[in-house]
């Protein structure tokens, strides 16, 4: 049951808040000053809470009210997420622009989602029919998409009415014989992971439509890449490419941190594109979530947490859904500041000390899962990370190392060559590469494997020619290495770069395949003349 209670402010530093209510809990959400700012409990001591907020705090003064709610923060989940944009408390930006102007003021709404907006429903379940969680009593028609409508968990019976045709989300769809109702809609505490019958071992690889990922360092639906990449080395842009043509069902897009002007550039091209599965705009399979750099920094981890229980939600639907967040580090610097006003003792160059266990317990959220109705979900992640000065030693590069199952280096060298993506073939790897072989050499061709061998062997032998040809120039090594040097000069510029605003920015993998066929050609032929059989 919801119970409200009230207390005073008795003392603020930036938008750290101490207040002397009883009766909290931790993470229990919290309305803060006259203003109503949304907020978060932190830290309880004997005789005083110390609050979170996530608004900025400019304007609130000492002995201000405090009100607990009883709940945590939760994430609206239903019909009309997609296509939305998002700040990290989950406030639709169109609504806010609307009741605010262009900069975001304190505001309080009932629910993220309009729940007067009327969506035709379509049951699936009759009168009589027993309804326990996970059965599906219908779907929404969402435009192109049809959201089903799962029972939660914990909720049983015997339906007694069911909705048909048009139906707000204020409205129950269902009535159970206990007289309790169904609706639409729901909201989940965000730092809870969603429940689910089992977890599944991924199989199969999300398409990411780059041939340096897919071909080598390819990643598994329902596993997680991390992509740490020094200033300007082309992570966003890495990330956003993949964003548009992914072969996933949804796509969720954090932006963490980052630049406003590359979000709304992003909006802007996702409502000009179209996705090739079903003819409408990007847009439609995706929700953008924006705490941009201009937003305030606690936030930063609602819209996290915000992100990835609206993937799980699709993935509890049965969709495979790719949660992308650029940049993770800026989550990070967060939690750094929130930790340095609670003065805790710090951990590793003054991050907290449970940075890894709160990064790990997020990516934990990964995977590929058989939902409560029987089918299978997935959810895969792509998180960005910025190293400062490029250095990936740092606390939060390390920590996400180890939990993530590809990682993507992106050099510097690379990218100031304008070779793009500039990941780092000698340096990156990917864990799923064997589970996923079977996939590719079942689906793409047989030769998958002996393909990425042999580009593996070229790219090996090229390192090791590079400090002979520094030495006795390229007209003084061996024809046969010299032939290396050419095949692998035409595998960078010819298969490992792509260029995002080009129409290689997708490439599928039977292309990909015809492309490392011809490009490595010439080195499979010299090395079958050289009496061994072609690798
Ligand atoms: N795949 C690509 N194809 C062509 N150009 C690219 C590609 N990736 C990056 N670039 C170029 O590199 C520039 C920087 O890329 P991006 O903004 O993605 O870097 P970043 O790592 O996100 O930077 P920051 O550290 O500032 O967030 C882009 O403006 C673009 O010119
Ligand atoms: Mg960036």
């Amino acid at each position: 049951m919801k119970k409200e209670k009230t207390g005073r402010i008795i003392s603020i530093s930036g938008a750290t808040v101490r207040t002397d209510l009883r009766g909290l809990t931790l993470f229990e959400k919290v309305s803060v000053g006259k203003q109503n700012l949304t907020g978060e409990v932190v830290r309880l001591d004997k005789d005083a809470a110390v609050l979170q907020v996530y608004e900025d705090p400019g304007g609130l003064g000492l002995h201000e009210p405090i009100q607990g709610h009883g709940t945590s923060l939760t994430t609206a989940l239903g019909p009309g997420l997609l296509s939305a944009i998002f700040d990290g408390l989950q406030r639709p930006l169109d609504l806010l622009t609307e009741m605010t102007g262009s900069f975001i003021h304190p505001v309080h709404l009932a629910s993220s989602l309009d729940l007067k907006k009327k969506w035709e429903f379509t049951p699936s379940v009759s009168i009589g029919d027993a309804v326990e969680p996970g059965t599906r009593i219908g779907f929404f028609t969402e435009g192109a998409f049809q959201h089903p409508v799962v029972v939660e968990s914990g909720r049983q019976g015997i339906v007694k009415r069911i909705a048909t045709g048009m139906t707000a989300l204020e409205e129950p769809l269902c009535l159970l014989d206990d007289n309790s109702m169904l609706y639409g809609y729901q909201h989940w505490p965000m730092r809870v992971p969603r429940p689910y019958r089992k977890k599944i071992s991924p199989r199969e690889p999300v398409i990411t439509g780059q041939r340096i990922i897919d071909f080598l360092f390819p990643l598994a639906r329902g596993g997680t890449a991390i992509i740490p990449g020094g200033f300007g080395t082309g992570k966003t842009i890495l990330q956003q490419t993949i964003a548009k043509h992914a072969d996933v069902d949804i796509v969720i897009y954090a932006g963490c941190g980052e630049r406003g002007n590359e979000m709304s550039e992003l909006i802007q091209e996702f409502v000009e594109l179209v996705d090739p599965r079903t003819g409408c705009p990007l847009l439609d399979r995706t929700v953008l979530v924006a705490n941009t750099s201009n937003m305030p920094v606690a936030a930063r981890e609602a819209s996290i947490y915000t992100a990835v229980t609206l993937g799980e939600y699709y993935r509890d639907l049965g969709f495979h859904v790719l949660l992308i967040a650029d940049s993770i580090s800026r989550w990070a610097e967060a939690l750094r500041e929130i930790s340095c006003s609670l003065e805790e003792m710090p951990g590793e160059e003054g991050y907290p000390t449970y940075l890894a266990s709160r990064l790990s317990s997020f990516v934990e959220r990964a995977g590929v899962v058989e939902t409560l109705s029987g089918g299978t979900g997935s959810l895969s992640m792509i998180l960005s990370v910025s190293p400062p000065g490029g250095d990936f030693t740092e606390p939060v590069t390390q920590a996400l190392l180890r939990t993530a199952g590809t990682f993507l280096m992106l050099d510097t060298g690379l990218a100031n060559s304008r070779h793009f993506p500039a990941i780092n073939w000698m340096q990156s790897y990917s864990l799923y590469q064997d589970i996923l072989s079977p996939y590719f050499q079942d689906v793409v061709a047989p030769e998958w494997e002996t393909l990425r061998r042999r580009c593996r062997e070229i790219m090996h032998r090229e390192e090791t020619l590079k400090e002979i040809m520094e030495i006795v120039g390229i007209e003084g090594m061996q024809e046969g290495d010299r032939l290396v040097m050419q095949v692998a000069e035409n595998l960078r510029n010819r298969f490992l770069a792509q260029n995002a605003y080009s129409d290689d920015a997708f490439c599928e993998p039977r292309k990909t395949l015809e492309i490392i066929r011809s490009v490595t050609s010439e080195y499979a032929a010299e090395e079958q003349k050289k009496g061994g059989t072609p690798k």
